[in-house]
């Protein structure tokens, strides 16, 4: 099939490289003319495991292109995704602006019948507001072409995007017709063989369901931080209590881990964008509230350990921060604790020496200004004359490493670790002050 793509982020990029990669054609659209470039030449813009063998490969056989044509891209393909961002505006809500442009171009350029798919995550009522652009568009050009409008929403975790694009748990198709159904269920059939994964439904309801999804997941987290901070007040240890709960499958282990809070694009966002949503149409959504504002406490959580452990004075001292990137394997820093956590030291007159596998380019962007930053290449040379360790981000290389070094590194054998990597017990008997979240009466004294 002929499919066209605009916006070539995390989720155009991984969508368009992957349906390539099973044999259609895949055109994508993007208005920066310099990222379309490096597409051309092999570059892509982010660190996804697994997505640049796939976008090279795919560009040489001639499957996968790239254009900064609107026009080009709308010819090309019968499905058109929407896969742009979806930014919060002032408020919280997403910011339909984009998309719209998109839809108002597809309106423009169409020349037979389009099924248009909003793949960004988008509020509840955003399938009935591009149908709307782009019937505007095609009245205002006297045209009667047929078009049907489908949510279609990813799932794609980052880090590891390209594998759940090849094989979902579910692909969720919200359309008022049958024959875009069909449309996209053919587009989608390599990755449906084994059994079938695609859940159809209404728009509204498959627009709900990507919001729900995330803010279950949030919810979730959140819900275990709570737990965290508690157990640490009563001397309890969160990760036995974690393994406790999980074993009754309907809670299940997946996404208990507590730790210094949710980053990344999606679930600060989408939780924002949804109790905003719940406001317009009256609702007052207290529990996704709660879920905010548990997770925005504890990414200072790091901070407020360390400051108690040197009773408020962290003027002039260093600090060594490990794992920078909101999760392992990937170079996206968004709504990352690590910067909540560097910005409050900083505040506090505090340097930092920093150190992340991947994100160390975007951390150099971010804070090009700052002077209180050292980067470090390894993570070793980050430790070397801090006052303390502070761990954000829980990377493969972190779990096991060389203690001896670590504590003759650091001016004081302290560690405060945002993802508990360590045994608390091994720690002490290594001789060093070890902090982790919600890990029972070690931490009782700084509380
Ligand atoms: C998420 C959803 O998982 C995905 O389905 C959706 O399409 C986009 O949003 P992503 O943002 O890539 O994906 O990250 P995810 O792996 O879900 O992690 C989000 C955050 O939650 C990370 O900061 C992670 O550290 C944190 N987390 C996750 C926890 O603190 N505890 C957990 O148990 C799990």
């Amino acid at each position: 099939m002929n499919i066209t793509i605009f916006g070539t982020g995390y989720v155009g990029l991984v969508t368009g490289a992957c349906l390539a990669d099973v044999g259609h054609h895949v055109m994508c659209v993007d208005v920066d003319k310099a990222k379309i470039e490096n597409l051309k030449n092999g570059i892509i813009p982010i660190f996804e495991p697994g997505l640049e063998p796939i976008v090279q490969a795919n560009f040489e056989a001639g499957r996968l292109k790239f254009t900064t044509d609107a026009k080009e891209g709308v010819e090309f393909g019968q499905l058109q995704f929407i896969a742009v961002g979806t930014p919060p505006d002032e408020d919280g809500s997403a910011d339909l602006k984009y998309v719209l442009m998109v839809a108002r171009s597809i309106g423009e350029h169409m020349n037979d019948y389009k099924v248009i798919i909003d793949k960004s995550t988008v509020p509840v009522g955003t399938g009935d507001r591009v149908k709307k652009a782009v019937q505007e568009v095609l009245q205002s050009r006297n045209s009667d072409l047929r078009f049907d409008v489908v949510s279609n929403p990813e799932f794609l975790k980052e880090g590891d995007a390209v594998g759940d694009f090849m094989k979902p748990d579910r692909i969720v198709i919200g359309a008022d017709s049958d024959e875009p159904i069909e449309l996209i269920r053919e587009a989608y059939e390599p990755f449906n063989r084994s059994h079938d994964r695609i859940i159809s439904m209404d728009i509204r309801s498959a627009e709900l369901t990507k919001y729900a999804a995330n803010a279950m997941l949030a919810t979730k987290i959140s819900f275990m931080n709570e737990v965290a901070n508690l157990a640490e007040r009563l001397g309890a240890d969160i990760e036995n209590v974690r393994r406790g709960i999980g074993s009754d499958p309907r809670i299940g282990y997946h996404f208990i881990y507590p730790g210094c809070g949710y980053g990344g694009s999606c679930f600060p966002k989408d939780v924002q964008a949804l109790v905003m949503t719940a406001d317009s149409v009256g609702y007052d959504s207290e529990l996704l509230k709660a879920v905010e504002s548990v997770n925005y406490r504890q990414k200072s959580k790091l901070f407020e350990k360390v400051s108690k452990y040197f009773d408020g004075d962290l003027k002039g001292k260093t600090f060594a921060v490990w794992g920078l990137s909101f999760k392992p394997n990937t170079d996206d820093m968004r709504e990352a604790s690590s910067r909540v956590l560097m910005e409050l030291l900083w505040e506090a007159g505090a340097k930092v020496k920093a150190y992340d596998p991947e994100a160390m380019k975007e951390t150099q962007r971010i804070y090009a200004d700052q002077d209180s930053l050292d980067l470090c290449g390894t993570k070793e040379q980050c430790l070397r004359g801090a006052d303390a360790l502070l761990i954000c981000t829980e990377w493969k290389e972190f779990r096991s490493p060389d203690f001896e070094v670590m504590k003759n590194s650091l001016t004081r054998p302290a560690v405060f670790d945002g993802r508990n990597l360590y045994d608390p017990e091994r720690m002490a008997r290594k001789g060093f002050d070890y902090y982790a979240m919600g890990r029972g009466l070690s931490v009782q004294k700084f509380i």
